[in-house]
Formats: C-alpha cells, structure tokens, sequence
C-alpha cells in the first residue's frame, strides 16, 4: 500500500505524543512493506509563531494533497486563554477542518480493555467489556447554523439555530447503520424528539432507512435519559448516533465512563475514506515537554486511520492488540498507574507489533 498522510502534531503533547504514532506507522510500513509516508504541518501554536493565525494556507494544502489527517491535539495554558497566540486555537483548527474537508462523520469508540476497569469511576463489573461507538453528526446542527448578537429595548440577545437538512442526516445514519451492522446489529438513535423538530426529522429519515438494514435494531432515547443509562448500565448500548451537539456532550460523558482519556481514539470521516483522527484528550500542556504522555490515543487513532482511510483491517488489529496486550501486562504510562515513559511505552508497542 502506498499513501501519505497530513501530520499535524499541534500543541502541549501533541509532538511528543505523535513521534509514538509515527514510530508505530515505520514498524508497520516495515513489517507489512507498505509505503506510506508523512508530511508535517503546522497549526496552533507553532502556525501562529510562524504566520500568526492558528490554520495557515500551507497546512491546508498539505492535508487537502494527503489521503488523511493524523492530528495530534491543540490547545495552550488554561490561564493563558487571552493571548491571541492560544485564543479559539482550538475551534479555529478543529471546527475549519471539519467544514473545509467535509468530515461529518465522528466515530468515537468507547471501550474498556481488559484489566482497565478500575480507572472507571463507576463500580468495575458496569464497565466490563464495555464497547460501545458514538457516532456524531459534525459538520451541521447548532455548530454551524447562522447566529447573531443584537439588541432588544437596549438588551443584549444572542442567538444561534439547528439546522440539519434531510440529506446531512441520511448520509450520517447510513453510516450508523453500517457500523451496527458490523457490530452487535444494535442502533441507538438519541435525539429530543418530545422537544425540537430537528429531532423528529432525524426520527422520520432513520424510520424511512430502516428497512434498507433489517438486521439492525433500532431503539431512539431522549438525550437526557441517554446520558443517564450511559453511566448506569452502559452495557446496553452498542452504537450510539446523534447530532453536533448532543454527540460532543455524550461522548464526554462516555469518555468519563471509560476513565482513561488516554486510551481513547477518534475518527472523522468524509465518505469518501478520507479522514482526521486525532485523541480524545487535549494537549495537557501540564505535562507537555516532560515525555511522560500517553501515547495511546494516538497510536489508536493511527490504527483507526489504517482501518478507515487506507482499509488496512489486518494492521489495524494488530496495533490494537498491541495495545491491549501491553496494558494487560500492567506496563503502562503514569496516567494509568504505570512508571513508563512516553518513549518506553511506544517501545512496547512496537516489541509487540514485530514479535
Ligand atoms: C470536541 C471538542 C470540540 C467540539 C471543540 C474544541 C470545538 O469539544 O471535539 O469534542 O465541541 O466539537
Ligand atoms: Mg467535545
């Protein structure tokens, strides 16, 4: 397999954290002969150093010439959010390049592997074997839809809208449905259908779909009872799909549930295999510099990338498994209880990957 992918290490641990993945992606390439290469791109901090805005013209460039993005996490200090240099970073990258490449569709798996239990918060046997997918609409709803500030009798007002047109919500249900169908056939719709007619769109496109994929069971549920059956017996749900909003909210929550942010990857895809993947988690500029990161989530989310992007199944698994067979055998980063340096981890992994 030959392809290149749009390296965008980013802030705080992001450089640290992605050298692990790119370390991975070599021992892959070598032991699978693959060539598939990177190109680096800067955006945050570094791009505003260097340009002085957070999403140069050359950044885009380079990820709209690659098969998909590796993304490493933005973001600066949490006391020094005024500085221009770190001011929207975050919004200003992430939700540009979701528009500008069209990803609305935002997979965000939430499992717990063997022997991770206890970083739950929840009692250990709720969050046994728990796997379950959040699909999340990304590039409409009341992220995008018109806003504006004015006043009334001298009183400020803001105000933003909801809008998803039928075809935004097809295109991201067939993608759910797709999903269960390789899972457990089971589709949770979560909306708020007694409340907004976006909802009770959402509800008439799924019903109209449905019969298209007779294996998978459907069953929709009101975002505020989702959330709390995600945290009182999240072994009922295998995938999740909802809109912008509702999904960022969720998939926090499901994050907490897992309890190690570390360990969690995301996809956002296209349809047409072209993808950002980048950690759950942010740059941690606590610890950035430190090399004590965890590189998981991004080594995940490099697996992600292989599978989706590049349909390297096989390859993915097995980062996969690397993963889970370093963590069962209790080598782990400090995050998670362990001594392991972000370098030492990564050098696990990769004994794992070739052996
Ligand atoms: C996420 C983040 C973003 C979002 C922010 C940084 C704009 O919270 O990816 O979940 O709200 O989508
Ligand atoms: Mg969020």
């Amino acid at each position: 397999m030959k392809g290149t992918i749009a390296v965008l290490p980013g802030d705080g641990i992001g450089p640290e954290i992605m050298s692990s993945a790119l370390r991975v992606l070599d021992a892959v390439n070598k032991r699978y002969k693959h060539e598939i290469t990177t190109k680096t791109a800067l955006v945050a901090g570094p791009a505003y150093d260097k340009y002085g805005i957070h999403l140069p013209e050359e950044s885009i460039d380079i990820c709209s010439k690659a098969d998909a993005i590796l993304f490493g996490a933005v973001g600066g200090p949490v006391d020094d959010q005024e500085n221009p240099k770190w001011k929207d970073a975050e919004k200003n990258v992430i939700l540009d390049l979701r528009k500008k490449f069209d990803l609305f569709a935002n997979l965000r798996p939430l499992r717990v592997f063997a022997g991770a239990e206890n970083f739950s918060p929840l009692k250990p046997e709720l969050v046994a074997g728990m796997n379950v997918l959040i699909i999340r609409e990304l590039v409409s709803g009341i992220y995008f839809g018109p806003r504006k500030r004015y006043k009334e009798n001298d009183e400020e007002i803001a105000e933003e809208t909801s809008r998803y047109k039928w075809s935004e919500i097809e295109r991201i249900v067939r993608v759910a449905f797709a999903a269960a169908t390789n899972r457990k056939k089971k589709l949770t719709v979560v909306d708020k259908a007694n409340v907004l007619e976006t909802s009770r769109l959402w509800r008439e496109v799924v019903r109209s779909l449905e019969k298209e994929y007779k294996d998978v069971k459907v069953d929709f549920m009101f975002v505020d009872n989702a959330a709390q059956q995600l945290v009182r017996s999240p072994a009922i749900f295998d995938v999740i799909v909802t809109d912008n909003l509702f999904g960022d909210i969720l998939s926090d929550l499901g994050g907490a549930v897992v309890g190690s942010l570390g360990l969690l990857p995301s996809a956002s895809l296209n349809g047409k295999k072209f993808g950002l993947y980048e950690p759950v988690h942010g740059s941690a500029p606590d610890i950035a510099g430190k090399g004590i990161a965890n590189p998981a989530a991004q080594i995940l989310s490099l697996a992600m990338l292989l599978r989706h992007t590049f349909e390297l199944g096989k390859e993915a698994d097995v980062i996969e498994k690397a993963i889970r067979d370093v963590l069962a055998s209790g080598d782990r980063t400090r995050d998670l209880g362990g001594k392991l340096s972000t370098e030492e981890f990564t050098s696990c992994v990769i004994d794992k990957l070739t052996s």
